[in-house]
């Protein structure tokens, strides 16, 4: 008997493309839902810059009491040239930091994976890009992004200043996650830092390496952040998990979306002890490209597999979307920003619809041997 779930979750599709990226992933989970005889209800709310157009506030309290009450909330970006003029602490982007510190989010998982049909789009040469799978987990609650901001002075005689603080506590809870990761997959561990500069760094450097002696399975190697940067680039192959703080984690993930083709394909989950977990493409709002049905709408697809696999327990559904998509890529349909040598560049409705028409072959061939097999 296949496992029937039923799950509330909430959709914040916020500003730019998405709305266009969510529509896609949502067309997919209901997909799924109709397939395997599961019940996804899902309910929308506003965040960002269109939450600040409706009701003054870039995280209304409707909004964080849907999230608190649902099962899991599929976020697709905020922020926009339209909010850009408002000051720090009252922009879109705040709405995301603020839902990041209400359910208490503390964990951050960004995968970094070379699909095999994008080989060719990789920004490294094929002997370089080896076999690019790695996982950044990024602080997501602490750091610099949370501690005190602020400007003094005025008129051309200005200091601003922006606090970084790790406690002992903060550093255990996101290390300890790491180590489990690691323990789960390749067994290792590489914790970026700048603890030949920064104290908040000295301290995490010494936390992770304390925790390290109960996962002796696990290789733990520490990397400065600079280093760790150019080793993304120069050697991704050797990376299986990596743990760092908020601001480096922010850094090091769009380096590592470049080297796997597009930032428009990764998907993150957010987690933490209590609240539901959050799921978000990496790419942000790309007002550029909103409107136009040109986003990429892969990193929301694989937030929706994400969901799926780490957070209901549903394998086979997770797969089955994964391995749509890579046939819809090996077909050739391609968003502009994915695009290679002999791709049909389609837009994000129409990419979309290649994927769905791939899910039902797929599952006309795998339904009668049973899912899972
Ligand atoms: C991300 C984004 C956000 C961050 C911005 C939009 C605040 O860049 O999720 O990577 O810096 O965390
Ligand atoms: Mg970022």
């Amino acid at each position: 008997m296949m496992n029937k779930v039923s799950k509330t979750i909430v959709l914040l599709p916020g500003d730019g493309i998405g709305p266009e990226v969510i529509g896609a992933a949502v067309a997919v989970l209901q997909d799924c839902a109709a397939e395997f005889g599961h019940r996804f209800t899902q309910e929308e709310f506003p965040i960002g810059g269109i939450a600040i157009d409706r009701t003054g506030a870039p995280l209304p309290a409707e909004t964080l009491a849907a999230c608190r009450k649902a099962d899991a909330v599929l976020l697709g970006a905020v922020g926009g040239p339209r909010w850009d003029a408002l000051p720090v602490g009252k922009r879109p982007e705040s709405g995301l930091l603020a839902i990041r510190k209400e359910l208490g989010l503390y964990i951050n998982l960004r995968p970094i994976q070379l699909r095999k049909p994008l080989r060719e789009i990789s920004p490294l040469k094929s002997e370089r890009a080896g076999h690019i799978d790695f996982e950044i987990v990024r602080e997501l609650a602490g750091g610099i992004y949370f501690g005190e901001h602020g400007t003094e002075g005025r008129n051309g005689g200005e200091r601003a200043f922006d606090v970084e603080s790790y406690t002992t506590g903060e550093i255990e809870r996101i290390a300890e996650y790491a180590f489990a990761r690691a323990e789960r997959r390749g067994r290792q561990l590489a914790s970026v830092d700048k603890a030949n500069i920064l104290s908040t760094s000295a301290l995490w450097r010494r936390t992770v390496a304390r925790l390290g002696a109960a996962y002796p399975e696990v290789r733990l190697e520490h990397f400065y952040v600079d280093n760790a940067a150019m080793q993304i680039v120069l050697a991704p192959e050797q990376f299986d998990v990596m743990v760092t703080s908020n601001m480096f984690g922010d850094i090091l993930s769009d380096a590592g979306a470049a080297l796997v083709g597009s930032i428009g394909l990764i998907p993150s989950m957010s987690c933490g002890a209590a609240g539901p977990p959050l799921f978000e493409p990496i790419h942000g709002s790309a007002p550029q490209l909103a409107g136009r049905d040109a986003a990429c709408p892969i990193g929301a697809i694989l937030c929706a597999a994400m969901m799926l696999r780490e957070s209901f327990g549903l394998e086979a559904e997770a797969g089955w979307i994964e391995s749509a998509l890579d046939r819809t890529l090996a077909a050739g349909y391609r968003t502009a920003d994915i695009a290679g040598r002999d791709s049909t560049i389609v837009g994000c409705s129409q990419f979309t619809s290649h994927l769905r028409e791939e899910m039902r072959q797929l599952a006309g061939q795998l339904e009668p041997y049973g899912w899972g097999v």
